[in-house]
């Protein structure tokens, strides 16, 4: 790897994506990685496994909106690139609880700029030069598209229609302020749905692979009709690897996986996999326990990525199929009980209750 010329500053390293992406860099590279992280409920050491222990990996848990410990972690590791993974990120607790959003992914992501940009400004000039500051965001930024509406790219405009996506959009935008007024050299990435082993059960896919297995009704929103555009763990860490290394200061890369299926597209994959990897019997098909229920408020309807920039500009394609994505990470669950033990705790439990028990089947 070229780049960067010193330590990678990983923040929300013990979630999903952050945990993937800090184990391609250990595993890709030479350089140091100190991952920052809160340890909120999505968060959780085990995600970085092997990993933790490596000589060349830091885990700090504490809270980016923490300004002291952000300048002295960046002082102390001579930082070379900031990757900013740390946010709350899921929509519907976002719809229940804004507050929080605001605060990690708002003013949090503010303090890390304002601590990146003191820092950077008294670097000497080669390492101003190689400094880097790649802020991970999502497409949920542009809205809702049509049926047949072209897919989003970097010229689309914002409308984001959840408190989650106001936050990103929020958070985007102090990074192109940064970027505009004070030169710090950010770039911002704006990627599809990810899916893969360690995302936290509260998402589409994990949950649904888990209330299967556990006899449990599978809650799709709505008709079941909303469309999302997957992109496979692993391959939205390459992209942001290429980014780090290649990418133009100050711009943006959207990040998709051309994947776009319907959410019952999806869920009737889940149970066509699990009813060969890991029958019912008797009971017939995963597919007896899909239910429709009450929509979610808000709910976007299409999303779908035009990543052609990218290609073109870094050379970066996804490289791993749905199909093949999907079975990988239904195996991953299935050969990881005691990681589904550990994440599910009481207040995981408590979310479920509050989210699903009050929606009954439509
Ligand atoms: P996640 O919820 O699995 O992990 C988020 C991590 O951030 C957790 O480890 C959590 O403990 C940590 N964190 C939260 N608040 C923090 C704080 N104040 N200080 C330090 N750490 C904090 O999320 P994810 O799915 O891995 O997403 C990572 C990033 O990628 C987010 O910025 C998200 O908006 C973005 N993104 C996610 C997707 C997706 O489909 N999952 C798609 C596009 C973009
Ligand atoms: O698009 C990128 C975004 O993808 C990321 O920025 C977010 O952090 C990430 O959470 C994800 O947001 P979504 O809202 O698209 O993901 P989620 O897994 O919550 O839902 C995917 C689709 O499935 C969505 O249309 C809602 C639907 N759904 C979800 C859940 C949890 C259901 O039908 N039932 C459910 O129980």
């Amino acid at each position: 790897m070229d780049r960067p010329a010193g330590t990678v500053l990983v923040t929300g390293g013990a979630g999903f994506i952050g945990s993937n992406l800090v184990r391609h860099l250990i595993s890709r590279g030479d350089v140091p990685v100190v991952t920052l992280d809160k340890l909120t409920y999505a968060g959780n050491r085990l995600n970085l496994g092997d990993v933790l222990d490596n000589p060349r990996h830091v885990f700090v848990e504490g809270d980016i909106a923490d300004d002291t410990l952000v300048a002295r972690l960046l002082q102390t590791h001579a930082v070379g690139a900031v990757i900013n993974l740390a946010a709350e990120t899921h929509v519907d607790r976002s719809i229940r609880s804004p507050a929080a959003f605001v605060q990690t992914n708002v003013v949090g992501t503010l303090n890390l700029l304002e601590q990146a940009h003191l820092y950077w400004q008294r670097l000497p000039p080669s390492a101003r030069e190689m400094f880097r500051f790649v802020h991970v965001s999502t497409d949920e930024v542009y809205g809702s598209l049509g049926r047949a509406d072209p897919a989003f790219t970097e010229a689309s405009p914002y409308a984001p229609n959840s408190p989650y996506a106001a936050s990103k959009a929020g958070a985007d935008y102090l990074v192109r302020a940064f970027h505009h007024t004070y030169g710090l050299p950010t770039l911002t990435t704006n990627c599809s749905n990810n899916y893969g082993p360690r995302q936290f059960p509260e998402k589409l896919i994990p949950l649904m692979i888990l209330n299967a297995l556990k006899g449990e009704r599978l809650p799709i929103y709505g008709d079941g009709q909303n469309v999302r555009d997957w992109l496979y763990v692993g391959d939205h860490c390459q992209a942001l690897l290429r980014v780090l290394e290649a990418g133009t200061i100050g711009e943006t890369y959207v990040v998709g996986g051309s994947g776009e299926l319907t959410n019952c597209e999806v869920v009737g994959m889940i149970c066509e996999m699990l009813d060969e990897m890991h029958p019912v019997g008797k009971r017939g098909s995963y597919r007896e326990q899909i239910a429709f229920v009450p929509d979610r408020a808000g709910h976007d309807r299409r999303y779908a990525m035009n990543a052609g920039k990218l290609r073109k500009e870094l050379g970066w394609m996804p490289e791993t199929n749905f199909r093949e994505g999907l079975r990988r990470t239904v195996r991953w669950y299935l050969e990881n009980p005691q990681w589904v033990r550990d994440v599910q705790t009481p207040e995981y439990r408590q979310w479920i209750a509050t989210q699903y028990g009050a929606r009954t089947s439509a």
